[in-house]
């Protein structure tokens, strides 16, 4: 079987997607009944997860789900390693690849994990770039799916023509909103203040069509399935965290955008949040809102992630 990774969500099809999501239903559905489900106990299996900045969700995510699914781990950080003492990245890849089945990186440049990718022997995962956040981007979708299912039971049938709107930063998380929009056939409203806007190129989308730019975030939450934020300075860019505290002032989701959306609308964030920022605390903490479970669906989504790179489709 040749190598996939995961770097950006259009490196699984349509159909691919669909699939991971019924995988994931599966595996939570063994996780809330606490039944064993363990491919990867026996060859064991054994994950890198390499952090070149903080994390929570997606540290504790991978690592408790492979433990869950048979497997080990291996956690790296820039500080702790040879690669923040500038060993060059392609043979930082070549040695972990010849030890792991399996790579999970976050860190800063696309071009990076690329770069990681070409001479890695084993599967890489992107676990937040600059410019991507794809296992996110399917938590959020599959948190969509279990939320408001198709009457058909097919979870692309529950995204497909449904609208999510994106309020702030034109960041990773709103790039790989892009692409699942292109992929899977749904609209991105996209409400950012200017200097900060989305770009399709660097979304890496070919049809414009997927996403339609807002002036007012208000007005970009009218008609919504889905509102969704994110903090206004991402990591790597706490230089310019004053500027952008005065740039994004009005781009807060408050209640007032949540009851231009659909009634039935759901909330998402893919945290950490900062309430009165970017969210305030009766949105986040409020009836709409689903960060929970979309938290942990990191975790359900990446279990099917894993085993789709590692042992294919199975159904
Ligand atoms: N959402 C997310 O990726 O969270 P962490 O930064 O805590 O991993
Ligand atoms: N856009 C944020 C997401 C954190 C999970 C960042 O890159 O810091």
């Amino acid at each position: 079987m040749s190598i996939r990774h995961y770097l950006q969500f259009k490196d699984l099809t349509a159909d691919e997607t669909g699939y991971l999501f019924q995988r994931a239903a599966f595996i939570k559905q063994k996780f809330k009944a606490v039944e064993k489900y363990q491919p990867f106990a026996d060859p064991d299996r054994t994950l890198a997860l390499i952090f070149e900045k903080a994390s929570t969700r997606t540290r504790v995510s991978f690592e408790a789900g492979m433990y869950q699914m048979g497997g080990s781990v291996v956690h790296l950080t820039t500080g702790d390693s040879q690669l923040g003492r500038a060993e060059p990245i392609e043979d930082s890849a070549r040695v972990i690849s010849r030890m792991v089945d399996l790579v999970m990186i976050r860190t800063y440049e696309q071009t990076k994990i690329e770069r990681f990718a070409e001479f890695s022997r084993v599967p890489v995962i992107n676990g937040l770039t600059n410019e991507f956040h794809p296992c996110q981007i399917l938590a959020d979708l599959f948190t969509m799916v279990e939320h408001r299912p198709a009457a058909s039971g097919n979870p692309l049938d529950a995204i497909k023509g449904k609208v999510v709107t994106w309020v702030g930063d034109g960041n990773n998380m709103a790039n790989t909103w892009l692409q699942a929009a292109e992929m899977l056939d749904f609209t991105v409203h996209v409400s950012t203040p200017s200097g900060y806007e989305v770009d399709a190129k660097l979304a890496g989308i070919g049809d414009k069509s997927c996403f339609k730019v807002f002036k007012d975030p208000k007005e970009a939450c009218k008609g919504a399935d889905l509102v969704t934020t994110d903090v206004w300075t991402s990591m790597g860019y706490e230089a310019e965290n004053e500027a952008r505290r005065k740039a994004f002032a009005d781009w807060c989701v408050d209640e007032d955008m949540m009851a231009v959306a659909k009634p039935d609308a759901l909330f998402m964030h893919c945290l950490p949040a900062h309430r009165g920022e970017e969210v305030t605390s009766e949105v986040i903490d409020g009836p709409q809102s689903v960060v929970w479970d979309e938290a942990e669906n990191r975790m359900h989504v990446q279990k099917a992630l894993m085993e789709l790179l590692l042992l294919g489709r199975l159904a």
